[in-house]
């Protein structure tokens, strides 16, 4: 199951589609070439997707939740455009990635001109409460991404600031898609959105930290890997180092955040595999989803909301 097959989410999903290409266009052919490259379309399309569906709990999703899900999509394309060259990967969403492509100046106003044109799209709405929390959210994401910067290689990275640098650069987004979805409602189904989304996305980055360890990269469609490379501290990794004795600890830590060159890679991959890492992460993603759909009995008992419970299910099966 991808969102996209859920059903009588199409026609919505292709509302925040042409909401999106329409809030990108440019009139200068060059630049409007750039964007075609950029796969803006090719995702999960997970955030406007959770956006949809608690609006669909709550009634008929109408034009501000299309331009709110395909302003919180350009946010997440942005992120990624620079988090690829940060990175240095080469692939996303089954293309070339555009620091590859066009060079890293090229990449990083890119992501830029996606950040902006998202603001735009919703200071359309004409509703400030809208804009500043999608300012806020955005914030957070940024600061999620440096702080994950500032504990690179940092053996001691306790598994509650991994959750603070998650929520930051992951679920605070999906706490806002849920947010937005239940901009009709009240406060406490506002509030349940939220703490849906916010669950999901912490289980979903989780998710993706393991994909990066033993996911299939043809599957995926990115470059896998790249935490191990950066010394990124990870859950799998944070469990395997807990679970070490004493005598193992320093060589663990060397093999797995000192892991350079392909072979030192695999090396490690194989150790947060054999040594249960990935396994006892997923088990935490799957106490996330469990926790995120019981927020779900705070919103409206409907056909839109089951897709939503099955969307979370789908966050910690999936292999892509
Ligand atoms: C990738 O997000 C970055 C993370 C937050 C893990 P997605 O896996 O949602 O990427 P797309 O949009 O489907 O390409
Ligand atoms: C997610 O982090 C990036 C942002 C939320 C900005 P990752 O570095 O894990 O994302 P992928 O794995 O490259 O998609
Ligand atoms: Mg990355
Ligand atoms: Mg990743």
């Amino acid at each position: 199951m991808t969102a996209t097959t859920l059903p009588g989410l199409s026609p919505h999903l292709e509302a925040v589609a042409s909401t999106m290409a329409a809030a990108l266009a440019s009139a200068e052919p060059r630049v409007s070439g750039l964007i075609d490259g950029l796969g803006p379309f090719h995702g999960k399309l997970l955030r406007p997707s959770l956006c949809l569906l608690v609006a669909g709990t709550l009634g008929e999703a109408d034009r501000r939740h299309h331009a709110l899900g395909a302003a919180l999509e350009l946010i997440h394309t942005a992120t990624l455009v620079h988090d690829d060259l940060i990175d240095d990967a080469d692939t996303r969403r089954g293309r070339t990635t555009a620091h590859v492509r066009h060079g890293n100046t090229t990449a990083v106003l890119l992501g830029d001109f996606l950040y902006t044109r998202a603001f735009t799209l919703v200071a359309s709405l004409g509703d400030l409460e809208m804009v500043s929390r999608l300012c806020a959210g955005t914030n957070t994401v940024c600061e999620g991404e440096l702080h994950q910067q500032m504990v690179a290689r940092d053996a001691d990275l306790s598994e509650d600031e991994y959750r603070r640098i998650i929520y930051g650069k992951t679920a605070a987004l999906t706490e806002l898609a849920g947010f937005f979805g239940a901009l009709t409602g009240d406060d406490t189904q506002r509030r349940a959105a939220a703490a849906f989304g916010r669950d999901l996305g912490m289980a979903f980055q989780i998710v993706d930290d393991c994909l990066d360890v033993n996911g299939d990269a043809q599957k995926v469609g990115k470059t896998l890997a790249t935490d191990l490379e950066r010394g990124r501290v990870t859950l799998p990794l944070i469990r395997v180092l807990a679970a070490s004795s004493a005598g193992e600890r320093n060589r663990l830590e060397a093999q797995l955040l000192r892991a350079s060159g392909a072979e030192q890679v695999e090396t490690a991959r194989r150790i947060l595999i054999d040594r249960g890492g990935v396994a006892s992460s997923l088990g935490t993603a799957r106490e996330l989803v469990a926790s995120a759909k019981q927020h779900l009995s705070r919103l409206p008992d409907t056909s839109a909301r089951a897709q939503l419970a099955e969307l979370a299910d789908f966050v910690v099966a999936r292999d892509f």
